[in-house]
């Protein structure tokens, strides 16, 4: 653990960037506003890596992400490259010993992510995975109320993930690719963050599924992977839910919304609108505002700027950051950001859906 010390005591952490698409410039802005250096970045080509540096602002382009994430310059590596790249950074990064923080899906197949999770932990590196609608300080507040019982027992967890940007038989992506986004994919993709966020909310797990999917026909009879799930579930806790995600649907852009409904309280959040919380009663309904005077310490120390100015999906990234880096300076012991642990118990539940849809039964959740 040498290499530890010498980075836990640096002041700034030293971030290189493997993939910079939309999501590798979000990390890339969200570790600036840390104050920490973002060192060098990579691309699918040397070349288009050296014009993302340039156009960045960035010192150096890598030629390739093997060497990002081993580099002896780097302390810290962010993985935003399409899916099926993960698993390889990741390890080689953690080899490397360096603090990793990698993309969901943290890999395409259960077993692989598993190792992975393994190897984190046995290298006692901070090893993070970016679910950050945690980072949404009403999404903490809502946590916070099923914690301290102002919920009361959790009984129903529902809602939706939806967006529209597949919905065409003509759109495609990398995603769509079985091979570059993996056996899943709205699921993976999207689902993912819906059951992390629901999860890490409540305290409860998923434990037994059943799940339907619809994968549309795309021009040119290109194979493609899940377009829609239908999920109906039960928790280790005894709640039951139901889950539609999908990539399919108009006019919705990045609608993930969930309801928690307790004995007392129900609690719904809307990350398109994440400024309030709906605290539902048999008494009167409320629309909770983000206010840090009037919020739990948990949900607070999330609202960087006072109640009345808007924060979002950017702020989460940054709040997000913030952990992982006071983790590090922990030796790997502080903070609460979700981890590899928690990606690939993601994947495992991937894995589950996909089973599920293909012989239609109910399947259980290690
Ligand atoms: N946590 C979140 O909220 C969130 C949101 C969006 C995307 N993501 C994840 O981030 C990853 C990237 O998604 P995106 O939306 O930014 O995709 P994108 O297509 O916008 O960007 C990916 C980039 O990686 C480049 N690339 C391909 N192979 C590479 C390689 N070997 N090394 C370096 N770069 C390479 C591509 O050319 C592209 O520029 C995916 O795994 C996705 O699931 C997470």
């Amino acid at each position: 653990m040498g290499g530890m010390s010498t980075t836990a005591s640096r002041s700034s952490l030293r971030t290189a960037i493997a993939g910079v698409g939309m999501i590798g410039r979000v990390h890339l802005d969200a570790v600036r506003r840390t104050g920490a250096p973002v060192v060098g970045v990579s691309a699918s080509t040397p070349a288009r890596a050296k014009e993302a540096a340039a156009a960045l602002g960035v010192e150096r382009a890598f030629d390739s992400s093997q060497e990002l994430v081993t580099s002896d310059d780097v302390d810290v590596v962010h993985i935003c490259t399409p899916n099926d790249a993960h698993a390889e950074l990741a390890e080689l990064a953690l080899r490397a010993g360096k603090h990793v923080v990698c993309e969901k899906p943290l890999t395409t197949s259960a077993a692989t992510a598993d190792a992975l999770a393994a190897l984190a932990a046995e290298s006692g590196r901070v090893a993070a995975v970016p679910f950050v609608y945690r980072y949404h300080p009403m999404a903490a507040e809502a946590r916070e109320r099923v914690r301290d019982g102002r919920a009361g027992d959790v009984r129903l967890l529902h809602g939706h993930y939806l967006q529209d940007w597949l919905s065409l038989p003509g759109d495609t992506n990398w995603r769509v690719d079985a091979v570059a986004g993996g056996p899943s994919r709205a699921f993976a993709d999207i689902g993912s963050h819906w059951c992390d966020l629901v999860e890490w909310v409540t305290g409860h797990r998923i434990s037994e599924l059943t799940a339907v999917t619809r994968t549309l026909a795309r021009d040119g009879g290109v194979p493609a992977t899940e377009d829609a799930v239908q999920l109906l579930f039960r928790t280790d806790r005894d709640a039951t839910g139901t889950l539609t995600v999908s990539q399919i649907s108009p006019g919705r852009k990045n609608r993930l919304w969930f309801e928690v409904d307790g004995s007392a309280t129900s609690l719904a959040f809307d990350q398109e609108n994440p400024e309030t919380l709906f605290v539902g009663s048999r008494g009167e309904n409320a629309a909770v505002q983000r206010d840090p005077a009037v919020l739990s310490p948990a949900a607070a120390r999330l609202s960087v700027v006072p109640g009345g100015h808007p924060m979002g999906y950017l702020d989460c990234f940054a709040a997000f950051v913030r952990d992982v880096h006071a983790a590090v300076r922990e030796n790997g012991t502080g903070g609460a950001f979700p981890t590899f642990d928690d990606a690939a118990r993601m994947v495992r539940l991937t894995e589950a859906v996909l089973a599920s849809a293909a012989d239609r039964s109910w399947k259980e959740v290690s």
